[in-house]
């Protein structure tokens, strides 16, 4: 796994007539290993190949994009019978009423579900909701979680003034206390809390509800007349079949999806309750192509093979067994592997690691054999991957932990 010659010369080119070459999250540098590629040729199942030929065992999924593998053949053809009729009209097709109905119905809490493009696109427009429906402006979030690109709450630093955060509230994750302490300094001022379902950072751990958590949250929220907004973006599908309130045992006011809903095919959706039906009318929505007919077929299949291979089961077993056999074979290496967070979306950590250098390591040595893992953003099992895909990446996993044990462990 050595080729990236095509990768290279790609990159260049893309240097002159692209700000940075790649920009986000994949960016080259940051700590990614050097032989990640920049760029990819095709998928299938839970493999892709990069421009340069390389293969790749994935466990990033399109940075969770893709949950029931590359190139599923049941997504594949809805969207193949679509193809003959067309993707963006003036108007909205049927399929946009199906998806609504069937979202509606699979999302308990859910009476209203509507759509766009991406997950920032909705979890913006849901606090706007919000703070229709309660006439409020203030909006609560967990310290160092991601809700998207926009400027209340993006990671980066550029192109911001005060005024875009100035009416946004943090509070440690799990620290319910600090919670209320924002209700009691904020009293009748916050029109939403804006939460993942667990706590899922980039460059640390993940952090898994505390006991009585939601409860707490879901109780303040109720008490002050303040919306809470789940952000299952990343999480929906992995976690519970039927939203990732479900898992946990909550019930949000507004939910937003993304990622793994349409397989790839670029496609998000905030679902609501009556309550905010309303605010939901007033707060104007649209986009050059929000009614993509593709994405919906997409969407549709997907939901169906949710139903019915309970995937989001399948994922957290696979991931139970891959962190679980992973983790052993780390120890039996003398490296302290623990994977944490939910097992169908796991972060790596090895205990002592703050400054990251031994995952990045270990990262650039399992690249080294074809296996994709990320060094500071969490994991995704694919659907697709089965006993003997788990074998490989194992006896894969065996390889470079090896290696990597040899180097930092040998003396310990
Ligand atoms: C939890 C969460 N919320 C929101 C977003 C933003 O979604 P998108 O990148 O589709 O705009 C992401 C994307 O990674 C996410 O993980």
């Amino acid at each position: 796994m050595n080729k990236s010659k095509k990768s290279d010369l790609l990159f260049q080119r893309a240097n002159r007539v692209i700000p940075t070459g790649i920009y986000g999250h994949v960016a080259p540098g940051n700590g990614l290993p050097q032989d990640f590629p920049h760029y990819c040729l095709s998928g299938e199942g839970c493999r892709f190949t990069d421009v340069d030929g390389n293969e790749w065992l994935d466990f990033m999924c399109g940075f969770g994009a893709v949950l029931h593998g590359y190139r599923h053949p049941t997504i594949e053809s809805s969207v193949g019978l679509q193809q003959q009729h067309g993707s963006v009209f003036n108007q909205p097709s049927e399929l946009m009423v199906e998806l609504a109905e069937k979202l509606v119905e699979q999302i308990g809490f859910a009476d209203w579900a509507v759509f766009a493009k991406n997950g920032s696109d909705l979890t913006t427009w849901a606090i706007r909701v919000a703070r229709e429906h309660c006439g409020r402006e203030y909006v609560v979030k967990a310290k160092g979680a991601y809700h998207g690109v926009d400027a209340w709450c993006d990671p980066g630093i550029g192109g911001r003034i005060s005024s875009d955060r100035s009416h946004i509230l943090e509070f440690e994750w799990n620290d319910v206390d600090q919670l209320e302490l924002l209700f009691q300094q904020y009293d009748g001022k916050i029109a939403a809390v804006i939460l993942t379902p667990y706590h899922h950072p980039s460059y640390s751990p993940s952090i898994l509800p505390a006991d009585s958590f939601w409860q707490n949250v879901e109780n303040l929220c109720r008490k002050n007349g303040t919306a809470l907004i789940l952000d299952d973006v990343r999480c929906g599908w992995r976690l519970h079949d039927e939203g990732s309130h479900k898992y946990f045992g909550f019930t949000p006011d507004l939910a937003i999806y993304s990622k793994a809903m349409g397989n790839g095919y670029a496609i998000s959706a905030c679902l609501g309750s009556d309550k905010f039906r309303a605010g939901a009318s007033d707060v104007f929505l649209t986009g050059s192509c929000w009614n993509d007919a593709y994405a919906m077929a997409a969407a549709l299949a997907c939901l169906k093979l949710v139903r019915d291979q309970q995937t989001a089961g399948c994922v957290l077993q696979k991931g139970r067994l891959f962190c679980a056999r992973l983790e052993s074979i780390a120890q039996s290496h003398g490296v302290p592997l623990k994977m944490t967070g939910v097992a169908s979306m796991p972060y790596p950590w090895i205990e002592g690691d703050d400054d990251l250098y031994q995952i990045q390591a270990f990262c650039k040595i399992a690249a080294a054999y074809g296996l994709y893992f990320h060094p500071h953003h969490n994991w995704f099992i694919s659907n697709a991957m089965n006993d003997d895909d788990m074998e490989h990446a194992e006896v894969l996993s065996n390889k470079a932990l090896e290696e990597f044990g040899n180097e930092f462990y040998s003396g310990s």
